[in-house]
């Protein structure tokens, strides 16, 4: 969880960015600065041509436009002219992505970019110079970067990166001969991997380049990358994050490239830091990035030589163990990250390695998910230009030392995820001046700190779940009016929550205070915290009504407080996708609002509501365009099955169940609702029969129907529910979240790094993802269902849960039952099913619930392996009159042998039986509470950290995670 909400300025990256702007800056300046607006108006061709640019924006949200007005075209915002001859030469529109941007686009791009398209009118501005559209959505599925672009002869600094450009990138670029700066990358938008570069010998022609970065776009067609980049001389930064590069078998024999101060080739699927590579020999690289790669060797001698690097960037590799001792030259070394490497070291052994020059130097160390142990050591005071230490998921163990509080310019702390143990005293922080970020996460630490006590810092992040912070309420928070990031979540705070709360956080984007049990009456309103993206409240006891929410808030978890009234008529935020208010006490009826919400994940569970599901207005309405699961359950809601899920197009998971639902099941389920995976009507009062359509849904994978008034028979297209008829290992997560169990199981309780962006699906979604998502089952009881069991249903292999007791089901068992190998439960009591159990029952190993009572089934009851270890084995097979052998007491009658009368015997059974009721009553009992323990059992919270949950593609998270 912590990942996301780590804020991307940390100091190496800051560093480089420092550069790259020096770098932006320096080139830019010669030809704009000197050409500052005068009154010489602006050209009439030109500000058309703006005109025109501005015609094809529809969305402006950072209102650049709102100053272009009157005739001077040079005075509009983003516009500069020559000073002298009134031309254009600099159009300026950068959006820029800080990473919070960023992680709110997440949920709904990023909001202050421009969209639109661009106008090729643009072309009369012959005489523009610089260019920087960057971060404004004006490309889209299949636009290319305009071709037209390459007319503007005078261009030296080109940005065009995250515009959500597709496809062929136009070699016309090389005819920019004059460029100085091109940034066409393509990283933070959902459309990665669209743009492409099949041919990249139109570099050449841009032999004054000093920036390229093409991160992003696809240059896996090409293996000569590495001697076009060569023939740029003058080039100082490099970019080619994840670009999908082909390595070259052999290394360039002379570098060009004596220049280069930047490389980044994170995300590249490197294997090696081969010294032969063709970058090894430039000894002027100052910031080297090698990020999510796959590098698994040791350090090559000749890294020894690389006497100017700042900045090393290694993190998510394969380092296993890694030997220091070549960088020990390296003495202006400020910044190392090596987080997610396996260095397997004693903390101390490994710090003492670190080129001894660099220790006074070094500014940021991330060591996280390294598999370090041991304890700091005392002397990491030396470290006294420290200002970021990360050593988050790790096995670092003992108390915190107090030198490393004297590191007063500390100004990020992660000790998060690791056996630290002992107290955090105020007089600890005190010295902390600089501290912006804290996470002490997941540890064994009591934070000791008076009620009274005025921090000297003011954070950022603050981060505090698991930790012991005493049952008051942290008062010391009151002053942090800059943070931004803050958990206290499962820190057994037992108390009111403070007046001062809310405002202290009105620039939050995150918030957790779940697990706890803080009370308190929400606000009315919360619409002043204008930066919130993610609400999490859960767990607590919380009063008063749905506050109206925050503009940008993406995903609110309420669940299990005590909210009380009726939904308000319109609560606000309009970004919201996921909105978990189960397990309050929530009455009134759902308002209709919500049709207009783009909500991906509804759930009011066990609540007080009433009436029907909105009536959206016909065709579809946002909520019908995103809703993915929608979790009505235990409610009293009623109605027939709403037509209005009918343009629910994205729905996978649906449970009404426990509320008073009438009618028929609509046939449409399958045409309409394509994607419906976890279908759960459980306990209401749907009537007719099952429609055959319903088998024609391929991901069905969870069907509860028990517990209505279906009638009819079992349709025998059965077979068709592709999605139970396969093993559930295939069949992928048909949620949008995927689940990633983490690598390394001893960082179970810190996901920090491997799912980064984690979404967090809780409360009662988790319960689901964690309990039936991966359950394929059919629960048909309880209803009034006749006919036989279709013999398809054996083909189900993927079933776990059977369960068809309690209808007037007849005919015979079907032979091949013993297919359905992975059922775990499979109940078929209360029917009126004839003849011998079929011996293949005996084969299912997974076996562990079987309830064939009160039938008419006949024979010898077969035996063997999973069969025997039932838990309470007759209970599974009384109320059969003919049935015999063990575990009954009733022997199998040989009629020759004993010459007896079968009534007779019929009759002896009755009496048997009835005298066994009272014990097979106890029996159900037990089975129940099994059930219902292991269905509680298996939904709890997989830890209080349930962020394993991503929704990103992979690569970007990793990315996202250290800048
Ligand atoms: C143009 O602007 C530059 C920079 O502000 C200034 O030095 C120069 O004098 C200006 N030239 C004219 C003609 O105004
Ligand atoms: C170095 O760059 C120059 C000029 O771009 C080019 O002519 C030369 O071939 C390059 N050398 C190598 C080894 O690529
Ligand atoms: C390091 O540089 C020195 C001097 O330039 C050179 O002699 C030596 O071979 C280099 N070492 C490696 C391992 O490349
Ligand atoms: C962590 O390091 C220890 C040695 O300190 C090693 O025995 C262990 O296998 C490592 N664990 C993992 C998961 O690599």
């Amino acid at each position: 969880m912590a990942q996301f909400a780590t804020p991307i300025s940390s100091m190496d990256s800051a560093a480089a960015l420092c550069l790259v702007l020096i770098l932006a800056t320096t080139i830019a300046s010669p030809a704009v600065d000197a050409q500052q607006t005068n009154n010489v108006g602006c050209i009439t061709s030109e500000r058309d041509a703006l005109l025109s640019l501005r015609a094809g924006i529809t969305s402006d949200p950072r209102n650049l436009f709102s100053s272009w007005n009157g005739q001077d075209c040079c005075q509009w915002s983003g516009v500069r002219c020559n000073n002298r001859t009134g031309h254009v030469v600099k159009l300026d529109f950068r959006n820029n992505l800080f990473l919070d941007d960023i992680y709110r686009s997440w949920y709904s791009e990023n909001p202050h970019g421009m969209r639109g398209n661009i106008s090729s009118s643009l072309l009369a501005l012959h005489h523009l110079e610089y260019l920087d559209l960057s971060g404004n959505y004006l490309g889209g599925v299949g636009v290319p970067i305009p071709r037209f672009f390459a007319s503007f002869q005078s261009l030296v600094y080109l940005n065009l990166s995250c515009m959500d450009f597709d496809s062929k990138v136009p070699p016309q670029l090389g005819n920019l001969s004059r460029l100085l700066y091109l940034d066409i990358s393509n990283i933070w938008n959902p459309n990665r991997y669209s743009m492409h570069i099949k041919d990249i010998s139109w570099l050449l022609c841009l032999p004054l380049l000093r920036f390229l970065d093409i991160s992003g776009v696809d240059l896996s067609a090409i293996d000569n990358w590495v001697q076009a980049v060569n023939m740029l001389p003058n080039l100082r930064a490099l970019h080619l994050r994840n670009c999908e590069l082909v390595f070259p078998h052999t290394p360039i024999v002379h570098s060009n490239l004596t220049s280069l101060e930047i490389l980044d080739l994170a995300d590249s699927g490197f294997h090696t830091i081969n010294p032969a590579y063709w970058f090894w020999d430039v000894g002027t690289i100052r910031y080297l990035d090698l990020t999510n790669n796959e590098i698994s060797e040791a350090f090559p001698n000749a890294m020894g030589n690389m006497t100017s690097l700042e900045v090393l960037r290694l993190g998510g590799n394969n380092l296993a163990g890694v030997k220091l001792k070549v960088l020990e030259n390296l003495c202006n070394l400020r910044v190392l990250t090596l987080w997610s490497n396996q260095i397997n070291q004693d903390i101390s052994q490994f710090m003492e390695e670190l080129p001894h020059c660099a220790w006074s130097k070094i500014e940021s160390l991330d060591m996280s998910l390294t598999n370090l142990t041991g304890e700091i050591p005392k002397w990491i005071n030396q470290w006294t230009d420290l200002s970021i230490l990360q050593l988050s998921s790790n096995r670092l163990e003992g108390p915190v030392p107090p030198e490393l509080f004297k590191l007063e310019k500390l100004k990020q702390l992660y000790l998060d995820g690791n056996y630290f143990n002992g107290s955090i005293l105020e007089e600890h922080l005190a010295t902390l001046v600089n501290l912006e970020e804290l996470d002490l996460s997941y540890n064994s630490l009591h934070m000791m700190i008076s009620s009274n006590w005025i921090p000297p810092f003011q954070l950022h992040l603050a981060y505090f779940p698991g930790c012991k912070m005493g049952s008051h309420f942290p008062l010391w928070l009151k002053g942090q009016k800059d943070i931004i990031y803050l958990d206290i979540s499962d820190a057994g705070i037992v108390d009111n929550l403070p007046d001062w709360f809310w405002s202290v956080c009105s620039n939050v984007i995150y918030l957790n205070i779940s697990f706890n049990q803080i009370s308190g009456r929400l606000p009315k309103t919360l619409e002043f915290m204008s930066s919130a993206v993610i609400f999490d409240l859960n767990s607590n006891n919380l009063t008063g009504t749905l506050p109206k929410l925050p503009k940008q808030l993406a995903e609110l978890d309420i669940s299990r407080n005590s909210l009380s009234g009726p939904l308000p008529q319109n609560f606000g935020g309009p970004l919201l996708e996921d909105l978990l208010l189960s397990e309050n006490s929530i009455n009134g009826t759902i308002p209709i609002y919500i049709c207009e919400m783009q909500l991906v994940v509804l759930d009011l569970a066990k609540n007080f509501l009433v009436g029907h599901l909105p009536r959206c207005s016909e065709g579809t309405t946002k909520l019908s365009r995103s809703i993915s699961a929608l979790v009505l359950n235990e409610n009293s809601l009623s109605g027939e099955f709403s037509s209005f899920l009918e343009s629910c197009s994205q729905l996978v998971l649906l449970d009404l169940a426990q509320n008073n639902f009438v009618g028929e099941l609509p046939t449409w389920l399958a045409d309409k609702l394509p994607d419906l995976s976890y279908l759960l009507l459980r306990h209401n009062k749907f009537s007719g029969s099952i429609p055959v359509q319903l088998t024609q849904l391929g991901h069905l994978q969870y069907v509860d129907l028990a517990y209505n008034r279906i009638s009819g028979s079992i349709p025998r297209t059965l077979a068709n529910l592709k999605a139970m008829a396969q093993e559930t290992e295939s069949l992928g997560n048909p949620l949008r979240w995927t689940y990633e169990r983490p690598a390394n199981p001893d960082t179970n309780d810190s996901p920090k790094y491997s799912d980064s962006l984690a979404v967090v699906m809780k409360g009662q979604y988790l319960d689901y993802t964690g309990n039936i998502i991966y359950m394929v089952g059919l629960d048909l009881s309880c209803n009034r269902l006749v006919g036989e069991i279709p013999d398809e249903l054996t083909s189900l292999v993927g079933l776990n849960n059977l369960n068809v007791s309690h209808n007037q089901l007849s005919g015979r068992i079907p032979e091949k039952v013993g297919l359905l190998r992975l059922l775990e439960s499979l109940d078929l009591s209360y029917n009126e099913i004839s003849g011998e159990i079929p011996p293949g029952l005996s084969e299912i190993t997974a076996l562990s619930r079987l309830n064939l009572s009160y039938n008419n089934l006949s024979g010898r009851i077969p035996s063997g392996n999973q069969l025997q270890s039932l838990i309470d084995p007759e209970s599974s097979y009384i109320g059969n009159n003919y049935l015999c052998g063990p575990p009954l007491s009733r022997n199998c009658w040989e009629p020759d042998a004993t010459g007896g009368d079968i009534d007779e015997q019929q009759q002896e059974a009755k009496y048997f039986y009835v005298g066994l009721v009272a014990g097979f009553v106890f029996g159900l009992w037990l089975v129940f509470i099994i059930v219902l323990f292991r269905t509680c059992a298996g939904s709890a919270r997989s830890g209080a950290v349930p962020s394993r949950w991503t929704r990103l593609p992979q690569g970007l998270e990793l990315q996202l995670s250290r800048g």
